[in-house]
């Protein structure tokens, strides 16, 4: 699809997790079929830009192009600062973050916070168009504060008259956190209005489901976030399921058992090899989870120590699983609700 002025292979993005879309996995899933992976939300505080954690946010090298960088804060002048030092350092796209409803964001008035404000809103949208004119600015929003105030129409017109170039639309209220299950019809009464490309966004966990969400509002394009997690050729599954109406078959296991070792050596090379092997377990943990004999592996495997012991785990389960099946199989249909960020 043409997006922002950029060429996609496909309308399926992979929305911004903080903890989680780091470059490796962004780059995994771009290669597993992502059309577009936006990056976890940097701070536009900038008195943090030289910390490891804002760095290692910024580290772009190698990625697929675009790049799309997501920002968060209140203060306009901070935002349009913080889109400029990103843009200097590779950001080829700036998503704005009014959709993340986690506390540590929220009380500082930012995040999905901000959709109570609608004037700021405005001047913060206007602050970083500015910044950046020749760079496309997203906004990301929820739809809205809480049940009786669904704004996202408003936003919507404040966002394409500040020149926002597209919206992604996660399908609840703040209030709603992530109980209950997304709502499609605001975002189809957004899309319904809308000049800007809209992007469809939450509970979006298998091809069927993507065909559903398309249908229901009508959106240019879908971005999953919690589903891609331990499972980045859902993107190539949505893609082929969309292209043709039928179903891939489910990967071999020998496949993912390879596109996990090379994710690990990714981890390892990107954050060291400590934090490396910390981070590469809650990976490890999503690839498995409702694979047979996952649960004890998993326990196990938590405990282990360092590299070498890591990736011989990894090679043991998966040398078992492949005696028993060429495919994955999964023992329940994933309720993939874990690692929350609020
Ligand atoms: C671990 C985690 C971290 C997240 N971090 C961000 C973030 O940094 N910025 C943001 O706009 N949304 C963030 N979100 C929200 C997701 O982008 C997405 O809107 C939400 O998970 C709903 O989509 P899903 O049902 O496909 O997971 C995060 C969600 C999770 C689960």
């Amino acid at each position: 699809m043409e997006f922002v002025g950029f060429s996609l292979r496909n309308n399926l993005f992979v929305a911004p997790m903080a903890g989680v879309t780091d470059r490796p996995f962004r780059q995994l899933c771009k290669k597993m079929g992502a059309g577009l992976a936006v990056s976890e939300m940097v701070t536009s505080n900038s008195l943090l830009y030289g910390s490891a954690k804002t760095q290692r946010r910024a580290n772009h090298d190698g990625e697929v192009a675009p790049i799309s960088v997501q920002i968060a804060g209140s203060v306009p002048e901070m935002m349009a600062q913080a889109a400029r030092h990103n843009v200097d350092r590779g950001a080829q796209i700036i998503d704005i973050n009014m959709g993340c409803p986690a506390k540590k964001i929220c009380n500082v008035m930012a995040g999905s916070a901000l959709l109570r404000d609608e004037p700021l809103v405005g001047r913060i949208l206007a602050a970083v168009v500015a910044a950046v004119p020749d760079t496309p600015v997203t906004l990301k929003i929820r739809t809205g504060w809480d049940k009786s105030n669904r704004n996202a129409l408003s936003i919507l017109k404040i966002a394409e008259q500040s020149g926002i170039r597209a919206l992604a639309m996660h399908g609840r209220t703040r209030a709603c956190g992530y109980s209950g299950d997304a709502e499609y019809e605001t975002i189809a009464a957004v899309k319904a209005q809308a000049r800007i490309p809209i992007i469809a966004n939450g509970d979006i966990t298998s091809p069927e489901k993507a065909r559903a969400v398309l249908d229901a509002t009508g959106a240019d394009a879908l971005m999953i976030g919690r589903a891609a997690q331990g499972r980045p050729w859902l993107f190539r599954e949505i893609e082929h399921f969309l292209a043709t109406g039928t179903h891939l078959l489910p990967p071999r296991v020998a496949e993912i058992h390879q596109i996990l070792l090379a994710h690990l050596e990714d981890l390892y090379d990107f954050y060291g090899i400590e934090t490396g092997v910390r981070v590469a377990r809650k990976h490890i943990s999503w690839y498995t989870k409702g694979l047979t004999g996952s649960a004890a592996f998993r326990h196990g495997m938590n405990l282990l120590p360092d590299v070498a012991t890591q990736q011989q785990a990894v090679n043991d389960f998966f040398c078992t699983l492949a005696e028993h099946s060429e495919h994955l199989s999964y023992a329940q249909t994933e309720n993939n609700n874990e690692g929350l960020a609020a």
